[in-house]
């Protein structure tokens, strides 16, 4: 019974997503998505500029609900859930545009999204009970070893607007994995990064991937940072996906090669 139970997890997607369509008014930004990731994937989302990506981001982290189609996070759905439900089931995200709360502490942002996945209550909170101290301690001293392997610690009382530009991001993945996420959904985090430290964040994600027990899906523009880091991309357009296979596969497709160059230059 108890080996069943194991194989079944096992062969669990950490997200499934099925039919997935979302339209603003008359236009479809996404159209009968798909996908399917394994747990410990280090997958891909490309596309042109507003092929639907961040969209598809948005629908799986639960900022938007869709018009049409299924998702599931380790075979629940969630595709009704509010965000902050759905970071509670191991969905967290980095944004586009680094979102930050700027007018925290480093340390207080890392420490504040911990509390998204906290499991005490009302209750606890207002009389503060046995647990919840010792929650409030661990969660300090998780907050503090977070920053450490980060090589954050001595930005720990720093504003974060005060940070240079790739920390700022290095933080915002951070506060990500504070959450225990089972998915790390990262939207374009080389986007304004010079070569030298677009070089740093491939190490970071990789070095990510290896330590944490996590499955990581992707957005950039970057065919470079694609290319050493994600073992199967996505590739759409329109909303629709084109082509998806490994890096090497996609970077080939004539499909997305038109998609990227316009089809005159084809
Ligand atoms: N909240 C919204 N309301 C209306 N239209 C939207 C909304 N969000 C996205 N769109 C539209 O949906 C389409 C897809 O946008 P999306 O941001 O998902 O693209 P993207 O692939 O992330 O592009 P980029 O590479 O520029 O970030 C675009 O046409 C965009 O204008
Ligand atoms: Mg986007």
């Amino acid at each position: 019974m108890m080996v069943q139970t194991q194989k079944q997890t096992e062969s669990t997607p950490v997200l499934e997503v099925r039919g997935l369509t979302q339209r603003f008014g008359g236009l479809t930004a996404v159209n009968d998505f798909n996908v399917k990731l394994m747990p410990g994937e280090l997958s891909g989302l490309i596309g042109p500029n507003g092929a639907g990506k961040t969209t598809v981001f948005n629908l799986v982290s639960g900022f938007y609900q869709p018009t049409e189609g299924q998702i599931f996070v380790d075979g629940k759905p969630t595709a009704a859930l509010k965000p902050h439900r759905v970071t509670a089931l191991g969905v967290a995200r980095t944004f586009q545009n680094i979102r930050l709360w700027n007018d925290m502490t480093v340390l207080d942002n890392i420490r504040v999204a911990q509390h998204y996945q906290l499991g005490y209550g009302f209750f606890h909170a207002i009389v503060r009970s046995k647990h919840y101290r010792t929650r409030e301690e661990q969660v300090a001293k998780e907050a503090e070893e977070l920053l450490d392997v980060f090589d954050l610690k001595r930005y720990a009382e720093e504003m974060p607007k005060n940070l240079p530009y790739g920390t700022q991001r290095k933080l915002e993945i951070a506060r990500a994995l504070s959450s225990h996420p089972k998915l790390l959904l990262l939207d374009e985090p080389a986007a304004g990064l010079n070569s030298a430290d677009a070089k740093d964040l491939i190490r970071l994600i990789r070095w990510i991937h290896e330590t944490f027990d996590v499955t990581i899906w992707m957005i950039e523009h970057h065919m470079d940072v694609m290319m050493e880091l994600c073992t199967q991309i996505k590739v759409i357009d329109f909303g629709e996906t084109i082509a998806e296979g490994s890096a090497e596969h996609v970077r080939n497709h004539p499909a997305v090669m038109s998609a990227y160059l316009g089809d005159e230059n084809i």
